[in-house]
Formats: C-alpha cells, structure tokens, sequence
C-alpha cells in the first residue's frame, strides 16, 4: 500500500503598500519603519525593525541587537515580544509588523527566523487568540499573515507537553 500524502495549505494576503486594503495597518507597519534606525547590527548590517499592537492600541517596538558572541544577539520581533510580555503581560497581542534595511539603508524584504517563529506560536498559545503577522515585502508590497500557522506549520506547542 501506498504510503499517504499529505499537504499543508499556507495563505497569505499580498497587499499593495498605497491600497485601499492595508491603509488602517500602516501605523503599525510604520512604527516598525521607524524602530530600524535603532538596531544595533554593526556585524550583519542588517538592521530590523518590529513593532508589536497590544489589545488596548499601545504599541511596543523593538529592534535587533547585535552581538560580537553572535549568538548573545536577538532578532527584532523577540526583541519586541519580550519588552511587550514584559511590561504588560495581561494585554493580548494584536499584530506583529516587520521592516527592514539593507547594509546600504534601503528597505529590504524580511521574514521571521524560526525562533521568532516560535515565540510568536508560544504567545498565540498563551492567549488564545492569533497574532496576525505584518511583514515588509518586495515591490512596496505588505504581506499578511493571519497567525503563525502558515509561518510554522505544525508548530511544536505546549499541549504536546502534557
Ligand atoms: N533578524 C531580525 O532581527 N529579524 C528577522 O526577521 C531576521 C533577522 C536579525 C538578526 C541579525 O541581527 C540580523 O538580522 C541578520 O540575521
């Protein structure tokens, strides 16, 4: 017999950055914009921007710090994660956005590394509710993501602890 197949279903939303569809997005996307100019990314040069809207409409940034251990660095949106978590852990996270710049200050395309992944599933958990996910894309576009599903497909979580 045959072994099963199985695929996974991954959607997203690719907005234009000056439609009408992600115009209420744009403060928090634009809050990431602003947070890149404080990463501390002398190794990489790539310096990352994240900006994390709670429940009640505060917004929590973060960017990327660089480390000369390498590992001893963070990526942006954990960066963002924790300082939220932190400072008001009662308050759900809405959305997460992403911006970037390249070593030459141009914005660049960014997606989350796995760990960053991670913490936004464990958080999703945490709450009960999704994170929905804003990343700066290629050609002036947003790309949506309505929970880390489709970023982590069969994510690990905590319920497989029990
Ligand atoms: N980085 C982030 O902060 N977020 C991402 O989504 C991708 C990568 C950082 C980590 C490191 O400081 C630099 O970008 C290059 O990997």
């Amino acid at each position: 017999m045959k072994p099963e197949q199985k695929n996974i279903h991954i959607q997203y939303t690719v907005h234009k950055r000056n439609g009408e569809s992600i115009s209420e997005k744009l403060p928090i996307m634009k809050a990431a914009e602003d947070t890149v100019k404080n990463a501390y990314a002398p190794y990489s040069g790539f310096k990352v921007g994240a900006a994390v809207l709670l429940e009640d409409g505060r917004i929590v940034s973060g960017s990327n710090q660089e480390n000369a251990a390498y590992p001893s660095g963070l990526c942006a949106e954990r960066v963002a994660l924790f300082t939220a978590a932190s400072h008001f852990p009662d308050k759900k996270i809405e959305t997460i956005a992403v911006a970037a710049e390249d070593r030459n200050g141009n914005p660049t395309p960014v997606t989350p590394c796995g760990s960053c992944r991670q913490v936004m599933l464990e958080y999703e958990t945490k709450q009960h509710q999704p994170i929905e996910i804003l990343l700066a894309g290629p050609d002036q576009t947003i790309l949506q993501f309505n929970g880390t599903e489709a970023l982590l497909p069969m994510g690990f979580k905590t319920s497989q602890l029990k």
